[in-house]
């Protein structure tokens, strides 16, 4: 037992190691600082408690074994002194882990929020299976890439009209679900330091099928590096040169029973990026532009985003160069194994078109990665 639980501590040491691993141990914001000191408390805590305890029981069983002279030991029938004793330190133990929580639960709660000139307030749409972020102040929508400004409270309000998702990003912030008809809200704040970092954020509430594949990156930015990117977002989509093909992939994208039928793109077939928390489900299908509401990701600035299809593959945009053959492009790049073949990629979800040709899904890599 001493053996197993020292290896299972060691490997949830361990975990906090990597780059990429998302661990609770290596907070890099306020809210997780609090949330990973309770832990520690627990920790330190529970391992004096096991360390005691499974000294006894190792000591009695070595010290008082059966020996060939054994005489039978002096049998007890209750002792009022041990059991005041055995009530007293858990209670004692309970009592300390109930006042650093309750210490922590304040902290953080949405009443916590500190008063921030700066706040960012984003919406969090939870879909199946992929995140919506919605930045009302400035009035641009992302998908799977939450970008902010490091030192700053980022507010959210969690939307959900399907199911109970989780919002976790565990080096930032603990997990608050987001219930259908119950808007819940939370805030956090990424460390001075942290600029430049991206940070892993995960479904933590089983959502249906692709559960698993339902995550997003936190990109932190400096203050100006925020701005510019708020200033590039707010931007209506490039227009591809004449002739290119990109222009080609554009095309293809508005075709009929194509992309556009789900995907909105600001300057091409959205007039404006819609809060579909607020204005979309189910007694209300259609948008501000009285459009029918959108299924899938808005993709006004693809290029930009390092995630796609819910964040099961990297926007990987270097290995795109449509020069590349046909087979070296669906070999390499991402976002052509996405279109060739979504529902092999993540089975179930709402990618509903046809099988593309090679130069189809050329033309809509050029496209799509084209707008940054
Ligand atoms: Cu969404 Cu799990």
């Amino acid at each position: 037992l001493l053996l197993l639980s020292s290896l299972l501590l060691s490997s949830i040491l361990l975990s906090a190691c990597g780059e990429q691993s998302p661990s609770i141990i290596d907070a890099r914001g306020f809210v997780a600082q609090q949330e990973g000191f309770v832990f520690w408390v627990i920790l330190v805590i529970a391992a004096v408690v096991f360390v005691g305890v499974e000294g006894m029981l190792v000591y009695s069983i070595f010290r008082f074994r059966e020996r060939p002279d054994s005489v039978n030991p002096r049998q007890n029938h209750g002792s009022l002194a041990l059991e005041i004793l055995w009530t007293a330190i858990p209670t004692f133990f309970l009592l300390v882990i109930l006042v650093f929580t309750i210490r922590g639960l304040f902290q953080v709660a949405p009443d916590a929020q500190p008063a921030d000139s700066k706040t960012v307030n984003v919406t969090a749409i939870g879909h199946q299976w992929w995140w919506e972020f919605h930045y009302q102040q400035y009035n641009i929508t992302t998908a799977d890439t939450l970008v902010i400004p490091a030192g700053t409270v980022v507010h959210v309000d969690l939307f959900s009209n399907n199911v109970i998702h989780s919002f976790w990003v565990p080096q930032l912030t603990g997990k608050t679900d987001l219930v259908p008809g119950h808007d819940n809200k939370k805030w956090f704040k990424a460390d001075d330091d942290t600029v430049g970092k991206t940070f892993v954020g995960i479904c933590a509430e089983f959502c249906g099928a692709q559960h698993g594949n339902m995550r997003f990156e936190v990109k932190v930015e400096s203050a100006d590096g925020f701005q510019s990117w708020l200033t590039a977002q707010s931007q209506h989509a490039a227009t591809p040169a004449s002739g290119s093909l990109a222009e080609e992939g554009q095309k293809i994208f508005q075709g009929a029973g194509a992309c556009a039928g789900c995907h909105g793109i600001v300057g091409v077939n959205a007039q404006q990026f819609i809060d579909t928390a607020k204005v979309c489900d189910d007694s209300n299908p259609k948008d501000l532009n009285n459009n029918e509401c959108p299924l899938g990701p808005n993709l006004t600035h693809f290029g930009s985003r390092g995630l796609i299809a819910g964040g099961v593959l990297d926007n990987n945009s270097s290995q795109c160069n449509t020069d590349q053959s046909a087979s070296d492009l669906l070999a390499n790049c991402n976002l052509a194994k996405w279109l060739h073949d979504p529902q092999g990629v993540k089975p179930g979800n709402d990618m509903a078109i046809g099988q593309l040709t090679n130069d189809q899904i050329k033309a809509l890599v050029a496209y799509l990665e084209s707008l940054k």
